[in-house]
């Protein structure tokens, strides 16, 4: 059985997310799409709902597990006896990011954790959780980044959050 994980904060996912979910679900058997539990952000979603989430998007890929997990990836792959992460490039400028934290996972599992990468389809190379949530956040239109279900959860939790500071 060939099995991945790709990690990510997914906060929220994307279409761009979504499309290398659909790819990497048709090279491996099973692909676990997992959610870094990263204390020093403070997220729109919490870990549960971003799990809720995928679960939800991906519910038709049936080859698709979702997880979350703290602390070091090398080390949550090696619990899980999984050796392939799977992270999608949109442009040149995630390039240095991706390559350093391939590396250093590659050296820091003793090359037991390698790093295999998908370019995202050209339609969504723009897309990313943080310019989806600026836009939602002053009122603009993401119905072409994220699924219908998670545009309505993206605009109910500015709407809180205005509601809070009111
Ligand atoms: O969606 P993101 O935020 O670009 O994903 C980044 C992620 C989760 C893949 C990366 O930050 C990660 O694996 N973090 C866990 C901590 C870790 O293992 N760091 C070592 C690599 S430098």
């Amino acid at each position: 059985m060939k099995r991945a994980v790709y990690p990510g904060s997914f906060d929220p996912v994307t279409y761009g997310h979504l499309d290398i979910i659909r790819r990497a679900s048709q090279i491996f058997d099973v692909l676990i799409v997992s959610v870094l539990n990263n204390k020093e952000k403070t997220p729109l979603f919490s870990v549960e709902e971003r799990v809720n989430i995928l679960r939800e998007a991906t519910k038709d890929i049936p080859n698709v597990q979702v997880d979350s997990f703290s602390g070091l990836l090398i080390n949550y792959a090696a619990e899980k006896d999984l050796h392939i992460a799977v992270r999608g490039l949109r442009a040149i400028t995630d390039f240095e990011y991706e390559l350093q934290i391939a590396q250093t996972n590659r050296k820091l599992s003793d090359g037991k954790l390698d790093t295999m990468f998908l370019t995202t389809s050209l339609e969504y190379a723009y897309l990313s959780s943080s310019s989806v949530k600026e836009i939602a956040s002053f009122g603009g239109d993401i119905s072409q980044c994220v699924p219908e279900f998670v545009e309505k959860l993206i605009y109910d939790k500015y709407r809180i959050r205005k509601q809070n500071k009111e």
